[in-house]
């Protein structure tokens, strides 16, 4: 099976992001053809229409990136219900000049990690819903809540969590080969 060059957007930008920790997590216990690499989105500046002109380094290094890429892996936080503003400008950057979106048509999984019981699920909604008008190709199922306070006890990852990651991947995996 073909490898596959997954780009992940990891909305927790905080040194010791849960996401991040999530984003490891996911790194280790992989078994699939897949291969993650991220990019750190708080390298970009805020988005406005004034910068269209002569694009930031970080804009065009962050557009060519997402460009190269086979698919998308978001990983969010939840917000206040939502997902990060870092998280949606990079969105943003990405879906303009206007019909000149590098979204459209890009496979993309989205997970999210929270200290709460939902698990994000607010966040992953607003996010899956902007995606979905960003016209990218979004895998639906399995969803991904990831709740740490279950999910890790003593600083590791539970067995039935890595056996979820594990097949979270591999169901990525599935989606991306038909
Ligand atoms: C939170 N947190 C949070 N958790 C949740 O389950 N639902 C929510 O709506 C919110 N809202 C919220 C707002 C803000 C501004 C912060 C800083 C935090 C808690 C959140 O799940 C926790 O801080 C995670 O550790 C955030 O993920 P990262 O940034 O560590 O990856």
């Amino acid at each position: 099976m073909k490898t596959q060059n997954i780009l992940v957007l990891i909305g927790g930008i905080s040194r010791d992001s849960l996401n991040r920790r999530l984003y490891d997590e996911l790194v280790r216990v992989n078994e699939t053809n897949l291969r993650f690499s991220t990019f750190d989105i708080s390298a970009l500046p805020f988005y406005s229409q004034d910068l269209e002109s002569d694009l930031p380094k970080a804009v065009v290094d962050f557009k060519q990136t997402v460009v190269a890429a086979d698919a998308l892996l978001l990983i969010t936080p939840e917000y206040n219900r939502s997902f990060p503003g870092v998280l949606k400008n990079a969105l943003d950057w990405g879906s303009r000049p206007y019909g000149k979106g590098i979204w459209v048509r890009k496979p993309a999984a989205i997970a999210g990690a929270s200290s709460g019981k939902i698990g994000t699920f607010g966040a992953q909604q607003h996010l899956r819903n902007v995606c979905s008008f960003l016209d990218m190709n979004m895998m639906c199922q399995p969803e991904f809540y990831f709740d740490a306070s279950s999910s890790i006890i003593d600083g590791k990852l539970t067995d039935s969590s890595a056996a979820f990651l594990k097949k979270f991947l591999v169901s990525f995996q599935d989606f991306l080969n038909t």
